[in-house]
């Protein structure tokens, strides 16, 4: 999705919002562009390269002081005329713009009508026209007029040629400002500014901020206001590949690390979420936990976990249907699960889900996100910065604290919560032993990758695990994958079944084991070739189906976490043989910062 940059200091700045638009490369994008501005001069250049692209093939801009886009197409189509940044029709002022405006057209037609000229489609290119129209001398006025006109989310960077100033406004989209010794660096997220700062201020809605080397002046409705400083505990380091090819192989391979790390920092918080998720008046009340994409999914692996192991019911709902409710039901507590905390219609479910006067938990893996400002508490995975667009670490991390909450939150016996916590923790090194020993996932990607349909399909706790497998396998390799529940399977996709539509079963030895392996013998019947992630030595389903991967053996109430490991490599190796780009899959972004 869009991401913006912004510098003012004394070294060039071209330079730098290159790099720093390079870290934002992996929130998704089509198109690019910086402007810097040198006195009285603004010069622009955009194109629909790749970010490295455009630097090697534009002059050296000279200027202290510039701003940066990665565009991420909503309105108008991904071309050179329709990427930021956009300008006035003097060519005086430049704004970078994430977000969405609602009431562009009209703003649009006005301003032609009073002689502004527009050459690009999009909802942005009024913003500079309207700052045009309000300028009397002083930018920051100018914008704070402007924004008045307009509905919608915006983090937008200002800069006018002639002042030495860049102007950031924040309505919903996500905007943070780097601090280094009388330089700024804003950007749409911290992983923008980790090579060149770790102390960071995060703005609030409807803030508008003045930046020029002498400091920051911030007006909060309207009102001068200090900014608090805070640290960012990700390193540099964190964003490199670190000897893999790709994101997502270094990230699978993180996570018995990033388990550990985030079940530690829980202990931490552990005492104040069972405070707010369990007081005797809430004990039989329903939870609602919502998400988007894989944190739908690891939402819905809670629900399992809750409900089997403390019987307490669980609503999981897609941030974006909730938000389009008539009514939101929500009871005393609600969880919200995102890795980015930014997904617009996340934090649209939780501001709806708040004003019914029900209690917030948040989880998410990024400290300082505006999630996590809205929550009544957050608890974060460790997971460091995700750079993948399919996401892996965190889905695990976020479904290693919901079974690391479930069981502190549990009204069982000590000898029983104590087993468990051992089994938790025995995870990170079953993961590792699975990932150091695997040996036939890469070929069965290289035969995955010849066919075009594949049916995911499990029961129970691994239900989740199966669409969660579905999606990793059609956003990396283009494989349309399809998670099913398998008892459903008579009800419609039985229909698709064939010799050209292998189905991925998914086996847990829990109280589904049977049914489990009367499905598959439905689908073989069909002459579809089976593959079937179980635990070690299942002999049954490995006599019954083509192949199998082998994970470890856990307690079943565990197997989502090693699954869905299986199943993340499956899809890589897939991707691999494919020759698709697996960090980067086209038309999607990482941060999903519009509804
Ligand atoms: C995008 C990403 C997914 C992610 C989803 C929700 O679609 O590509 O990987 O699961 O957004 O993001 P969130 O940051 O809220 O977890």
């Amino acid at each position: 999705m869009c991401g913006i940059v912004a510098y003012i200091g004394f070294q060039p700045a071209a330079p730098i919002i290159y790099k720093c638009l390079g870290k934002l490369e992996y929130r998704g994008y089509d198109s690019c562009g910086i402007a810097i501005s040198n006195r009285d001069n603004i010069t622009v250049e955009k194109d629909t390269k790749r970010v490295a692209a455009l630097q090697f093939n534009t002059l050296p801009l000279d200027g202290k002081i510039g701003l940066g886009h990665t565009r991420w197409a909503t309105c108008g189509e991904p071309s050179r005329a329709n990427a930021h940044p956009h300008v006035d029709c003097l060519h005086k002022i430049a704004v970078v713009h994430n977000g969405n405006i609602e009431n562009f057209e009209e703003l649009r037609k006005a301003l032609v009508g009073e002689g502004h000229i527009f050459t690009s489609e999009t909802d942005t290119e009024v913003l500079p026209h309207l700052i045009e129209k309000y300028y009397e001398g002083e930018l920051g006025q100018a914008v704070t007029r402007a924004i008045k006109d307009i509905r919608g989310s915006f983090a937008i960077a200002v800069i006018c040629a002639g002042e030495e100033k860049v102007v950031l406004a924040k309505q919903k989209s996500p905007l943070v400002i780097g601090l280094i010794d009388k330089e700024y660096i804003a950007a749409s997220d911290i992983a923008a500014l980790l090579d060149y700062t770790d102390r960071v201020m995060y703005l609030e809605e409807g803030d508008v901020c003045n930046i020029t080397t002498v400091g920051i002046e911030l007006y909060r409705n309207g009102v001068l206001t200090e900014l608090t400083e805070e640290r960012i505990a990700w390193k540099p380091a964190d964003t490199r590949l670190g000897g893999f090819s790709h994101y997502m192989m270094k990230e699978i391979n993180e996570q018995p690390r990033v388990i550990t790390e985030t079940l530690a920092a829980f202990e931490g918080v552990s005492e104040k979420l069972i405070g707010l998720l369990d007081p005797p008046e809430n004990r039989r009340t329903s939870l609602l936990m919502v998400g988007c994409g894989t944190s739908y999914h690891s939402a819905l692996v809670g629900k399992y976990i809750f409900e089997e192991l403390i019987g307490r019911p669980v609503n999981v709902e897609l941030a974006s249907e909730l938000n389009y409710r008539a009514n939101v039901i929500a009871d005393k507590v609600a969880l919200a699960i995102s890795q980015s905390g930014e997904t617009a219609d996340t934090l649209q479910a939780v501001r709806r889900i708040k004003a019914t006067g029900c209690k917030m938990v948040c989880i998410t893996n990024v400290e300082g996100s505006q999630l996590s400002r809205l929550a009544d508490l957050s608890i974060y995975t460790k997971a460091g910065p995700e750079i993948s667009v399919a996401s892996t670490k965190t889905f695990i991390a976020q479904v290693a604290l919901l079974y690391a909450i479930c069981i502190s939150h549990a009204n069982i016996d000590e000898i029983l919560k104590k087993d468990l916590e051992r089994g938790l923790g025995q995870i990170p090194i079953l993961i590792r032993q699975f990932l150091n020993e695997q040996s036939n996932i890469e070929t069965l990607g290289r035969y995955l990758a010849t066919f075009n349909n594949v049916l995911f399909v499990a029961r129970g706790i691994n239900y989740p695990v199966a669409l969660e497998g579905a999606l990793k396998l059609k956003e990396t390799s283009y494989i349309h994958g399809e998670g099913y529940a398998a008892g459903e399977l008579k009800h419609g996709p039985f229909a698709l079944l064939d010799s050209n539509t292998p189905a991925i079963a998914i086996v847990a030895h829990d109280r589904t084991y049977e049914a489990m392996l009367t499905n598959i013998r439905e689908i073989k019947t069909r002459k579809a070739p089976v593959i079937a992630v179980v635990e070690e030595g299942d002999k049954e389903v490995a006599d019954l189906v083509d192949i199998v991967i082998e994970v470890p053996h856990t307690d079943p109430f565990f197997s989502p976490m090693l699954n869905v490991v299986a199943l993340q490599l499956l899809a890589y190796y897939t991707a691999l043989e494919r020759g698709c780009p697996i960090d980067f899959p086209r038309n999607l972004a990482k941060t999903v910062t519009v509804e």
